[in-house]
């Protein structure tokens, strides 16, 4: 999958800009501040329709303005045209001119594998950030996953604001809390399937990825979820021996939403643990893991986003992942040290100079 071109229109700093791309290597480069990210940034917001920073969905739309557009073209079997729409309160997305109402429909069609340097730190992060990734990563798998997880949050928003009335009001009954508390767990479940799949998939890769990486066997990575190797009546008497805690906090205490991701190394824990660089290395084999199930278990080959990771890495680290970026996977790399890259990657590539919202293409051969 290749993104051929994309259009812009009042995205962040940029208020017209069209690039085409290169179907291998594409650098960004650019001083701090300049425009890299943002790049980069649109064509994730292209594939999931919001982007991978900032809270708000409007953060994108360039400054005193109030629309943003983005457009592109993808070339899988077929070319395709995206164009995602977006402003204060309103957000449209196409697949060759046609609008799609469900953006879980919209979703897994552009393929992404993202890598930055904030995911460097997801060992130490918290559980919600590892969420966050998985579902990211799970909804570009299979579209039915982002359908039932949305489902499965709008129940847990209706016990919760049922659990409220509890509090306040003792008469209320008991049986619709029963109601609710069934159907969350049968979506928890499927949720709970999916995931502990996924998991499986990453762990067939992640050890023999990091071996290839540390020259040391043994990284996997632990599914923690409160639903693991129970039934569902298990689960539901668990619920009920809660009920008076949730109702007293107010919130649901158990869950596939508290679920949780460990790092683990022969027994090790890498988040207690583990070195610096282990818990990079381990990252950078979770990331390659990704590329790896895309292409064995879907067939597909994604584009892959590299964003401000040579700032943080090493030169050897730096290699191993280039090491893994076939010549048919699209890579765009953002980074500020240039001189970090190696001659041939530089000459193979096409390099685009970022300075203040304006772009260049430069030649490095
Ligand atoms: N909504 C917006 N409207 C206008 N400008 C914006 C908007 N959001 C961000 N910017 C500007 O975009 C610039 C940052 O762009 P970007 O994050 O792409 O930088 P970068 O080149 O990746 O920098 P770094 O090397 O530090 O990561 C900043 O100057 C910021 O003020
Ligand atoms: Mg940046």
């Amino acid at each position: 999958m290749k993104i051929e071109k994309i259009k812009l229109n009042n995205f962040r700093n940029y208020s017209n800009l069209e690039l085409n791309f290169n179907p291998t290597k594409n650098l960004i480069i650019g001083k701090n501040g300049e425009g890299k990210t943002n790049i980069v940034e649109a064509i994730y917001v292209l594939a999931f329709s919001k982007s991978f920073r900032g809270s708000h969905e409007d953060v994108i739309v360039k400054n005193g303005e109030t629309l943003t557009r983005i457009e592109g073209v993808v070339k899988d079997k077929r070319k395709t045209s995206y164009k995602v729409i977006i402003n204060e309160n309103n957000k449209i997305v196409k697949i060759d001119n046609t609008v799609i109402r469900k953006i879980s429909d919209y979703v897994s069609n552009i393929n992404i594998v993202l890598f930055t340097s904030e995911d460097l730190k997801l060992i130490k992060d918290t559980p919600n950030t590892r969420r966050k990734l998985i579902n990211i990563e799970l909804s570009q798998f299979n579209n039915e996953y982002l359908k039932i997880l949305t489902v499965y949050n709008k129940i847990l928003k209706q016990r919760n604001n049922y659990l409220k009335t509890l509090y306040l009001n003792g008469n209320a009954s008991k049986d619709y809390l029963d109601i609710i508390t069934d159907q969350l767990v049968t979506y928890g479940l499927k949720i709970h399937e999916f995931r502990s799949e996924f998991i499986k998939d990453i762990s067939e890769y992640i050890s023999n990825n990091y071996k290839s990486i540390a020259s040391v066997d043994g990284l996997s990575l632990v599914y923690k979820s409160d639903y693991t190797n129970k039934s569902k009546e298990d689960i539901l008497k668990s619920y009920k021996r809660s009920i008076n805690s949730d109702i007293r906090s107010g919130v649901t205490s158990m869950g596939i939403h508290r679920d949780d991701y460990d790092f683990v190394l022969n027994d090790r824990q890498l988040k207690d643990f583990g070195s610096e660089g282990e818990q990079k290395n381990a990252i950078i084999s979770f990331k390659m893991a990704e590329l790896d199930i895309f292409r064995d278990k879907k067939g597909i080959i994604p584009i892959l986003i590299l964003d401000d990771l040579f700032s943080e890495l090493d030169k050897t680290k730096i290699n191993n992942i280039i090491k893994f970026i076939k010549e048919d996977i699209q890579t765009f790399i953002t980074t500020t040290e240039i001189n970090k890259l190696s001659k041939s990657l530089k000459a193979g590539s096409k390099v685009f100079k970022v300075k203040d919202g304006k772009i260049e293409e430069v030649n490095y051969e």
